[in-house]
């Protein structure tokens, strides 16, 4: 039986999505697309020839009953919607995985998806390694760091002004911000997601230093993740998303990764 997928978030990641169930990558039926401004999901519906419902609120995904459903939004997305979907016994594909450093809708999680058994995927996203860091986290991780350098472009503006910096003055690679991840999340919602999937896969809250480069045509994320049995550093160089900036192509092409293993009729699977 072919998995219905719901997408909430017809951005950049949600166009790369439906483009990969429009061409048969990702073998599922998408039922329905909602967004804060419905004309994107018009736009993605046209590529799927099937028809495909443009939802106003949850209660209209609840009724088309997906299998799975991608959040592709944002932070809120996150706390508006993936309880109730992980309540009603729905699998939720999480990509604003920043909101999953609030302590508190973490553990609510936990105990929906406990009792009604649907479970929480965080794709690997911008980053690679996942796969060793979360093995050498079963015995202990001694120290995580994260260092993200993307082009001015990809800050919000009144962010960079909060902290005292005009973004119109950084002529060179410059440091924006430094502290624990908790913090960089709240502060760079759009910007580093990938440091939550890092806090989530070592049990550890990592130290995190934020760079803005008015030269940089790439997003760099450089990740050092020390333990007893292994030193682990890695470094990403990414495209971004022809779209979307902030975000890098690789993301999208994880959730891609993700939903074939999730929907394809596949038998091996690698580094998982
Ligand atoms: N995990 C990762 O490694 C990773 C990497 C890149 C991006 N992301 C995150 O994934 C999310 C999507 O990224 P993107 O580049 O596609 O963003 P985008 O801005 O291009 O698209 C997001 C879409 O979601 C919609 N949206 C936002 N909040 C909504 C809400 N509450 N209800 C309905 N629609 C809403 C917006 O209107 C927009 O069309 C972002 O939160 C981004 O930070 C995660």
């Amino acid at each position: 039986m072919m998995k219905r997928l719901a997408l909430i978030g017809c951005g950049a990641i949600g166009s790369v999505i439906v483009d990969a169930i429009a061409r048969g990558e990702i073998e599922a039926k998408l039922v329905a697309l909602m967004d804060m401004h419905p004309d994107r999901c018009t736009s993605l519906a046209k590529k799927i020839s099937e028809e495909v419902k443009i939802c106003k609120d949850i209660e209209c995904i609840f009724e088309l009953k997906p299998h799975i459903v991608v959040e592709a939004a944002s932070q809120e997305a996150v706390r508006e919607y993936v309880p109730a979907l992980v309540g009603r016994g729905i699998d939720v594909v999480v990509l604003s995985v920043g909101a999953l450093l609030e302590k508190k809708l973490l553990n609510e999680l936990i105990e929906l998806s406990r009792a009604s058994k649907a479970r929480i995927y965080v794709p690997s996203g911008a980053i690679g390694g996942i796969d060793a860091v979360k093995a050498i986290g079963i015995v202990g991780v001694k120290k995580v760091v994260l260092r993200t350098t993307k082009n001015v472009k990809a800050f919000d503006p009144n962010t960079l002004k909060q902290l005292g910096i005009d973004p119109n003055k950084i002529t060179h690679r410059t440091i924006v911000f430094q502290g624990p991840a908790s913090v960089a999340t709240k502060m760079f919602p759009a910007n580093i997601n990938v440091v939550a999937t890092l806090a989530l896969a070592t049990g550890m809250e990592p130290y995190v230093e934020i760079y803005a480069d008015p030269e940089a045509d790439s997003n760099v994320h450089e990740i050092e993740v020390e333990s007893n049995v292994s030193k682990i550093y890695i470094k990403m160089v990414n495209r971004p998303h022809p779209q979307n900036p902030r975000t890098s192509y690789i993301a999208a092409l994880s959730v891609i990764k993700l939903l074939k293993q999730l929907c394809n009729n596949d038998a091996l699977y690698v580094g998982v």
